[in-house]
């Protein structure tokens, strides 16, 4: 039986409508910033439960833009090392300075008592990623410590659309995005709803919005204008990726569920495998699943472990989140301040499950058996 990492699903009847919207796009010649952007915006924000919503290019120019809005340059900010390069690829790009804080194992999100000891006079904000989907129980705790010491949070949300996080006098939890000054959501194909490329920025904060508006388009004051106040880009959404996200986000709650079933099934298999550590959301909270990550036992060799699985059962893992921490990339060697011990050990222990949309409760025992199997065998120990 294949299992593959993840799939991608836009079931016939979506691809039928999405494909008769683009022939009224290419019909009418509103090709960006149109009503199906609009559109997006509004249903995303009202899905969010914020204010505003910013349609833009990437979840890559939705980390830039505010925090161009915020004003960063050389300015420290705090950032997760346990994260995709381009989170602290936009600080740097809007010409902030990082300072990495290390990993919480039971998340995979920011250890608040390091940054605890980290924040102070020369902070200007604080980052937290939602590492697959996963919203760390601390978030009321951040954003209070953000609050005394007059520093801005924002929330890379790329993983999280729909994930739900734990929160003081909220009994039903508060969805990913709503803790910041403003948070940042991707649509790249891998996420649990995608536009093909695309991002969102999310905001209660009207100046945030305004500002954020001006600065995807160029930095003109206005769509018709000539008159360019702010070192803006074209970090703009097309119609096309607006219609596409529409119809997934119509969708979102049925993937959510169907992928909340998958990863209830691991949770009912993997105590029977105790050797595994499966990294799961707080009480309270609900992970939209994009990753299902659990951390290996130490001593067993991560990459002959996925070569067993792959070769012999079929099965491949996604990729990790992440397998090697922003302080250790080359590109960041400047922004090193030392070793960050527990996300160097759980970045070496993790692997991602595969989990999508569409696999099946089979699918999802094979893996469990394939674990259990490859687990036992001595070829996948450690060579150190
Ligand atoms: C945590 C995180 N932040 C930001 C991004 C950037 O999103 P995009 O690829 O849409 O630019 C990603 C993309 O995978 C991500 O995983």
């Amino acid at each position: 039986m294949k299992v593959p990492a993840a799939s991608i699903y836009f079931p016939p009847e979506d691809r039928a409508a999405i494909l008769s919207q683009i022939d009224e796009i290419l019909q009418t010649g509103q090709l960006t910033l149109g009503k199906y952007g609009r559109q997006f915006e509004e249903q995303f924000a009202a899905k969010i439960g914020v204010k505003h919503a910013i349609a833009v290019s990437s979840g890559t120019s939705a980390i830039e833009i505010p925090l161009r809005v915020f004003g960063v340059e050389g300015k420290e900010v705090l950032v997760p090392t346990n994260t995709f390069f381009a989170t602290p690829a936009a600080v740097l790009h809007a010409g902030g300075r990082v300072r990495f804080i290390d990993t919480d194992p039971a998340t995979l999100s920011v250890d608040i008592d390091h940054l605890r000891t980290l924040i102070g006079p020369e902070t200007a904000g604080v980052i937290v990623v939602h590492i697959g989907g996963i919203i760390t129980p601390h978030m009321d705790e951040i954003r209070a410590l953000c609050d005394a010491h007059g520093c801005w949070l924002f929330e890379d949300a790329a993983h999280a659309q729909g994930s739900i996080g734990p929160s003081n006098g909220h009994p039903d939890g508060r969805s990913a995005g709503t803790w910041g000054d403003a948070a940042s959501f991707s649509f790249y194909p891998t996420k649990v709803m995608t536009s093909g490329e695309g991002g969102m920025i999310v905001t209660n904060d009207d100046h945030m919005a305004e500002e954020a508006r001006i600065y995807r388009d160029q930095g003109k004051a206005g769509f018709l204008t000539n008159f360019h106040t702010r070192l803006g880009n074209n970090w703009r959404m097309s119609e096309v990726h607006a219609v596409i996200g529409l119809s997934q986000l119509a969708r979102l709650d049925e993937f959510i569920a169907h992928r909340n079933h998958i990863a209830d099934l691991y949770d009912e298999g993997l105590p029977g495998l105790p050797d595994i550590t499966p990294i799961r959301p707080p009480d309270n909270g609900v992970s939209c699943d994009y990753k299902y990550p659990v951390l290996l036992p130490a001593g067993v060799d991560r990459g002959a472990f996925k070569q067993r699985l792959r070769e012999e059962w079929d099965v491949a893992c996604s990729g990790e989140v992440y397998d090697v921490p922003c302080h250790e990339q080359p590109v960041f060697a400047e922004w090193r301040t030392g070793s960050l011990p527990q996300a160097e050990d759980t970045c070496a222990r993790q692997l991602c499950l595969p989990i999508s949309a569409t696999m099946t409760d089979d699918q999802t025992r094979h893996v469990l058996k394939a674990l259990a199997a490859v687990l036992s065998e001595q070829s996948v120990a450690s060579p150190r």
